[in-house]
């Protein structure tokens, strides 16, 4: 096989370095054309056997996502979610799973789907940031969501406000440990794992 001499460096890629977890939202209204066109990016999203075991609950009626985060349960992410516009509740069917060698893979399908809306808001200049802190059964109660559904990931979603919070400083800086990364030597390998070179 011949080396490639072109790396094609496709614009997109800037894509992966734009995005990252907003703590602090603009009080701007976010368009459902926006939201529609993120849900397409989400609808092209690959899963096991094409499963497609994601759903998304929007709620972008204030008072309505007021009250939905009172039944966030009590933790830092919950004046985090009040400062956005917009709450997305990403739900994962539990019973159109796909199992292989004891995965079960709707967990991993939705991932996929949620990393996608997560870019496609970012190519929109709309922030988002992955919260797993929430009491699930509180807020499955409150929103009628149906026991096969669980809960796995809820997000913000509206315009990145540049000035920071102290709750946001302290989010970036001791829960997420200044978003710093692993070099990539430390988890890519060539040929036999453990082999660097
Ligand atoms: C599964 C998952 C759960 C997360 N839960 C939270 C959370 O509850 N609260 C929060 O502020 N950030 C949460 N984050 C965001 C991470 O802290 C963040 O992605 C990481 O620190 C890297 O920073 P970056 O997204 O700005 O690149 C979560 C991210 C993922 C993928």
């Amino acid at each position: 096989m011949s080396k490639s001499q072109n790396l094609g460096a496709p614009d997109s890629f800037a894509l992966f370095f734009k995005r990252k977890s907003i703590r602090n939202y603009a009080d701007t209204f976010v368009e459902r054309e926006k939201i529609m066109k993120i849900m397409e990016a989400v609808r092209w999203s690959p899963s096991a056997q094409n499963s497609q075991p994601w759903e998304f609950l929007i709620i972008d009626d204030q008072e309505r996502k007021k009250d939905t985060v009172d039944h966030c349960g009590l933790n830092t992410n919950r004046s985090i979610l009040n400062s956005a516009p917009v709450l997305i509740i990403g739900l994962a069917n539990s019973k159109s799973s796909v199992k292989m060698h004891g995965i079960d893979y709707y967990l991993i399908d939705f991932a996929i789907a949620m990393e996608h809306l997560i870019l496609a808001a970012a190519a929109l200049d709309l922030g988002t940031c992955w919260m797993a802190w929430y009491n699930e059964k509180k807020l499955k109660k409150f929103l009628n969501i149906p026991e096969k559904m669980r809960i796995v990931a809820i997000s913000p979603l509206g315009y990145p406000k540049n000035k920071k919070t102290f709750l946001d400083f302290v989010s970036s800086k001791i829960v997420a440990k200044s978003g710093k990364r692993k070099k990539i030597e430390k988890f890519l390998f060539f040929n036999e794992y453990g082999r660097t070179d």
